[in-house]
């Protein structure tokens, strides 16, 4: 009985090295856990005005979310903090106040950047957004992961070792973050 997992990479960008590296996650875990990619780039801009009819494509983006068992975030750090697409999505998913598809969900955050400290900032403050959400964020491993050419190969496997074992453990550490918050499967 595979969990169910709600992606959400943070980044629109067809070669993006975050989506590698949920790829690469999702191969690590894909004997437990079932990987759902959430589309985030055709969503709207968030609008207030949106709480009294919301569109149906944010409705469906929220449906998706509540579907899912946790949520895994992956995401760039742009100008040392999310992207605003990401940002946007979240908005939305919290939306209108007091039907949040966010409410009580384990999450876990990770993310990949070219620089040696990239994405801490921006983690950083993810973790606050989804803390005042109300979602259970995995406290540790931090994944600040520096993203070299060719760690991920194209079939999602992680070339260096090191990284591999690092990961397995955040997926572990995941899986058995899940189990906890939700009862055992
Ligand atoms: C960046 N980048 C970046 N990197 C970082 O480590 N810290 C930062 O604050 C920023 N800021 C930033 C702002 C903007 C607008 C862009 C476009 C980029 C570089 C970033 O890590 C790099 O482009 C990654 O490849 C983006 O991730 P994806 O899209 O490949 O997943």
């Amino acid at each position: 009985n595979r969990r169910k997992v709600a992606v959400i990479v943070g980044s629109l960008r067809k070669d993006s090295i975050n989506r590698q590296l949920a790829r690469a996650l999702e191969r690590l875990g894909e004997d437990r856990l079932e990987f759902d990619y959430l589309q985030i780039g055709n969503l709207p801009l968030y609008n207030q005005d949106f709480d009294g009819d919301y569109p149906p494509e944010c409705t469906a983006f929220k449906q998706q979310v509540r579907g899912a068992d946790a949520v895994l975030f992956v995401t760039p750090e742009y100008n040392r903090s999310v992207p605003g697409v990401l940002k946007n999505a979240i908005d939305i998913g919290s939306r209108p106040y007091g039907d949040s598809a966010f409410a009580g969900l384990p999450a876990a955050v990770t993310g990949a950047s070219p620089g040696a400290i990239g994405t801490a900032l921006a983690q950083q403050h993810l973790r606050n957004v989804l803390s005042y959400l109300d979602m259970a964020v995995l406290p540790q491993p931090e994944a600040f992961i520096q993203f070299k050419e060719g760690l991920v190969a194209d079939d999602g496997r992680i070339t260096s070792p090191d990284t591999r074992e690092f990961l397995e453990d955040f997926v572990d550490r995941f899986v058995a973050w899940i189990d906890r918050q939700r009862g055992e499967a």
